[in-house]
């Protein structure tokens, strides 16, 4: 076959393509091993030698020009089926929609971070420590003498070498004390362990917020205003939010912050949640204890400060209307579902 039939066969074959299996056979009687550009190429051998350049230039040019040839038909072949395939096709606008559930926080978390950005407005920065905390910054330095009874095997998980599980988020006062100097105006969110038994106010794991304002002239009036505001912003301005004295060894004078049962809405009648009292503790607070100051290089002759630490899962009990923290942690999506966006 010489140069100019080689042409016509080739374009004959393009031409005669109309669907990408026919184009597939094209491919490979045109370009495969045994296709007709090799027969072309083998001819070589009956070429005179001088004659050879041009026409290695020739079979170079036809090649060029087939493979061209080859996927401007494989375009316009992929467009036609495209096309039919698309003709082909209805759709249904009156089909539903398929449905994707979106994820939601988990009530826990979005309680902790409304009342993150509640105290920051009142203008409270977020302080972190670690979970596994030195026993000295948990205890000691807090003033939790070394006979203290929450120091015991029984309510602490100890850990090797001087560390324990925290048992309360008062640590990271202890932190931000020792590496910055007054005014000092931290909230500490965070996870805390006890050896508590489960059961409708106490997991052995819960969170904790800490707050620790320390400045001259800090006053107890100053704490109980802020305190009082957060929850009856948080909960509205009915709320009744109790302060009763209480002890701690870090704060001196100590309260406990108490809110209306979710469980029995205040009777206590037969309540399980409140245990018949009708109201739930949720806080613990004071003013902070000068030896406390003293131990993280603050003078308490010069300033005084107000520190407390609020329980995520009673304030999300009440939030949620619930009576049991226990379902917060059975991770049943049919009772979180519930509560998205809580
Ligand atoms: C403390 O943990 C103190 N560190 C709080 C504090 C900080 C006082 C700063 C003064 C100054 P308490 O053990 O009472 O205090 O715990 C604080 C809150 O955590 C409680 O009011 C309660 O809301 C919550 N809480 C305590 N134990 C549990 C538990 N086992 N499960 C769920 N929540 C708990």
């Amino acid at each position: 076959m010489n140069n100019d039939d080689l042409k016509v066969k080739i374009t004959q074959l393009f031409e005669n393509s109309n669907t990408a299996d026919e184009l597939e056979k094209a491919r490979v009687e045109i370009f495969g091993k045994n296709g007709l550009l090799n027969s072309f190429k083998k001819e070589i051998v009956n070429i005179p030698p001088q004659e050879r350049k041009d026409f290695g230039l020739k079979v170079n040019s036809i090649t060029q020009t087939a493979e061209n040839m080859f996927s401007e038909k494989k375009d316009i072949i992929e467009k036609k089926e495209l096309e039919e395939k698309i003709k082909g096709e209805k759709i249904d606008y009156t089909m539903p929609g398929k449905y994707r559930r979106q994820g939601a926080l988990h009530p826990l978390s979005s309680v902790l971070e409304e009342f993150i950005e509640l105290f920051k407005v009142f203008g409270f920065s977020v302080a972190e420590g670690p979970e596994i905390e030195k026993d000295e910054y948990n205890f000691d330095m807090l003033n939790i003498p070394a006979n203290h009874p929450a120091r015991g095997m029984a309510d602490t998980f100890h850990m090797n070498h001087g560390y324990v599980l925290r048992t309360h988020t008062s640590p990271v006062q202890v932190r931000t004390m020792l590496k910055s100097k007054p005014p000092i105006k931290i909230i500490a969110p965070g996870r805390v362990y006890r050896k508590d038994d489960l059961d409708a106010t106490h997991t052995p794991v819960f969170h904790q917020i800490e707050g620790l304002y320390i400045d001259k002239n800090v006053t107890f009036a100053d704490l109980k205003a802020i305190i009082t505001g957060v929850f009856k912003n948080y909960y509205g301005q009915d709320t009744e939010v109790s302060f009763r004295p209480s002890y701690f060894p870090f704060t001196e004078p100590s309260a406990e912050v108490y809110v209306t049962c979710s469980g029995c809405g205040g009777s206590g009648e037969n309540c399980s949640t409140c245990k018949g009292t009708g109201q739930i503790e949720i806080l613990g607070c004071g003013m902070v204890h000068p030896n406390v100051l003293r131990k993280a290089g603050i003078d308490p002759e010069i300033y005084s400060g107000w520190a407390f630490g609020l329980g995520i899962e009673r304030i999300a009990l009440r939030t949620c209307g619930i009576s049991d923290i226990r379902y917060f942690y059975e991770n049943d999506y049919r009772f979180l579902r519930n509560f998205e966006g809580v």
